[in-house]
C-alpha cells in the first residue's frame, strides 16, 4: 500500500495529488490565468507561475489527503512531454523531496498517464475498470493518439495526428470565432443549444488510423470569412449552430477512426482520455457508438480528463509495484515517445 505524492507541471496547470494504493486521496489543480490575455500559453510565464504555485498546491494536496510528508513512500513527477521550463519545476521539486526524505523517485510520461486515468478506482470502488487489452483514444491540446494498452505499462501508439491535435482543432476554431483561449470548453458550451447538422464541414481522407485536423481548420476559416462578407453579424447570430457543427465534425473524425481501430484489432474494451474527453458531445456520442458496436466503454471521471496529478499518481503507483525508479540524475524532456 504505497503512499505516493505526484506532481504535474507540463503546461499551464500546477497540480499535486496523493494516492494510496489505487485510490486518489487528493487532486489539486491550480490553473494559470496569466496566459488568457496572450491567447495561448507563454512558456516563460508558465515556468514562473509553477514556481509560485508549487508549494501551496502540494501543501493543499497533503492537507486534503489528511496526511503529511512523513507518510509518503515515493515522489513522482511528469518527465515528458511538455514545456521544458515548466517540466523542470515539477521534476526538481520531486527530486528535492526524494533526496531530503530518502525515498524513491518515479518519472511518468504525461500521455501514458492520461491513458491510465481510466484505471483510477473511485472511493466507493464501484467504477468499472477496463481489463487488458484495451484501446484508448487520447485527445489533448498537444496530442491525438489511439493507444493499444496490453498491460499497465505496456502501450503502443497505433494511430496519431499528422498535424494539429484535436484540442488544437477546438482551440483554433474558437479563435477564428473570436472566443478566448482555451476555446474548447466554450465551443462545448455553445454547442449544447445548437444544430450539429446546420453547417457541413469536410471529413479528411487520411490513411490507416492516423488523423488530420489542419484541413478542417482552413475550411472553417474560409467559411467564416465568406459568411461575414454577406452578414457581418454572422458569428454572433449563429454561434450555437456553428459550434455544434464544428464539434460534431471533430467528434465524427475521432470516432470513425476509433471504430476502425476496434475492427482492425478485434478489441472491444475502449477508453477515451485527455482534455478533449471532457467534451460533452464526445462523451455522449462515444457512449452511443459503444452501445451500438457492443463495446465496453470507459471515460475517466471529469476531474481526471484535463491535466491533473492524479493520473501521474496512478501511473507512479504501477511503476512502484514494477520497481521502476529513477536516480537523481533523471532529467525532463520536452518530447519523448513511450
Ligand atoms: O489534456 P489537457 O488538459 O492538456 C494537454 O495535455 O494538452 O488538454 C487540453 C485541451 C485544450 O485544447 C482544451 O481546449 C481541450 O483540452 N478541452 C476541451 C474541453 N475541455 C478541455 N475541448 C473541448 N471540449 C471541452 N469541454
Ligand atoms: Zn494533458
Amino acid at each position: 500500500m504505497p503512499a505516493i505524492l505526484a506532481i504535474e507541471s507540463s503546461c499551464d496547470e500546477t497540480a499535486a495529488s496523493v494516492c494510496v494504493d489505487r485510490m486518489i486521496l487528493s487532486n489539486v489543480v491550480a490553473s494559470q490565468k496569466v496566459h488568457e490575455e496572450y491567447g495561448g500559453v507563454v512558456p516563460e510565464l508558465a515556468s514562473r507561475a509553477h514556481l509560485q504555485a508549487i508549494v501551496p498546491v502540494v501543501d493543499t494536496a497533503l492537507k486534503r489527503a489528511k496526511t503529511s510528508l512523513d507518510t509518503i513512500d515515493a515522489y513522482a513527477f511528469t518527465q515528458s512531454p511538455g514545456l521544458i521550463g515548466a517540466l523542470l519545476v515539477g521534476a526538481e521539486f520531486a527530486k528535492s523531496c526524494a533526496l531530503a526524505r530518502h525515498k524513491p523517485l518515479i518519472a511518468a510520461h504525461h500521455m501514458q498517464a492520461h491513458v491510465l486515468a481510466n484505471l483510477i478506482q473511485s472511493p466507493d470502488k464501484k467504477n468499472d475498470i477496463p481489463s487488458f487489452p484495451f484501446l484508448c483514444l487520447t485527445v489533448s491540446g498537444g496530442h491525438t493518439q489511439i493507444v493499444l494498452c496490453s498491460d499497465y505499462l505496456t502501450m503502443k501508439v497505433i494511430g496519431q495526428t499528422l498535424d494539429d491535435a484535436a484540442g488544437e482543432a477546438f482551440d483554433k476554431s474558437a479563435k477564428i470565432l473570436g472566443l478566448p483561449y482555451p476555446g474548447g470548453p466554450l465551443i462545448d458550451k455553445y454547442a449544447k443549444d445548437g444544430d450539429p447538422d446546420k453547417y457541413k464541414f469536410p471529413e479528411p481522407k487520411i490513411d490507416k488510423l492516423d488523423f488530420s485536423f489542419s484541413g478542417l481548420k482552413t475550411a472553417i476559416l474560409y467559411f467564416i470569412h465568406e459568411q461575414k462578407e454577406k452578414n457581418k453579424n454572422f458569428i454572433e447570430e449563429n454561434i450555437h449552430d456553428i459550434c455544434a457543427s464544428i464539434q460534431s465534425r471533430i467528434v465524427s473524425i475521432l470516432l470513425n477512426k476509433l471504430k476502425r481501430a476496434s475492427a482492425q484489432t478485434g478489441i472491444k474494451n475502449i477508453c477515451i482520455a485527455g482534455g478533449v474527453s471532457a467534451n460533452s458531445g464526445l462523451r455522449k456520442t462515444f457512449a452511443e457508438l459503444g452501445a451500438k458496436e457492443g463495446w465496453k466503454t470507459f471515460i475517466p471521471a471529469f476531474e481526471y480528463c484535463t491535466d491533473n496529478a492524479a493520473m501521474i499518481a496512478i501511473t507512479a503507483y504501477f511503476k512502484f509495484l514494477a520497481g521502476q525508479f529513477e536516480d537523481l540524475s533523471v532529467v525532463p524532456s520536452a518530447r519523448a515517445a513511450f
